[in-house]
């Protein structure tokens, strides 16, 4: 893993495996660990819609089943999403980056090469921890 292109490409790749024939809108996600190991998810839906997760979600909770505890960064790519300004993590998402210490989100949409990147601090302020 050099650089936050090469998360962003992982996230890009296992997007095409997004469960998402409600939305249409495929997601994947790429988490680095501290320890430099990479883990990849997708959006999972369910008929049930609430029932469903975010590819965010599913790739942290695959670091953690893992053995992770604390993430360093999370790339997304909303492969299906038609400008950077349609993509942006949701609330329940930023708050389980809360919970494993991520530092930095880096965002792709559609097909395009552009990179937009955050802070969790910028996309979470005065969260809730315990
Ligand atoms: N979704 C994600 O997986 N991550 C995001 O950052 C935004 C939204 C999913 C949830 C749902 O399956 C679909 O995209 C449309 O909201």
């Amino acid at each position: 893993m050099r650089d936050r292109n090469d998360l962003v490409a992982l996230a890009r790749e296992v997007a095409v495996n997004a469960y998402a024939p409600y939305s249409k809108f495929r997601v994947g996600a790429a988490v680095l660990s501290s320890d430099g190991l990479t883990y990849t998810g997708a959006n999972v839906e369910n008929a049930a819609y609430p029932s469903s997760n975010c590819a965010e979600a599913t790739a942290i909770a695959h670091a953690i089943s893992e053995g992770v505890r604390k993430v360093d960064a999370v790339a997304v790519a909303c492969i299906d999403a038609p400008s950077l300004s349609a993509a942006y993590p949701c609330g329940r998402c930023r708050q389980i980056m809360s919970e494993f210490g991520v530092d930095e989100v880096h965002v792709t949409a559609g097909s395009g090469s552009k990179i937009r990147s955050h802070s969790l601090e910028e996309l979470l302020p005065h969260r809730f921890t315990l």
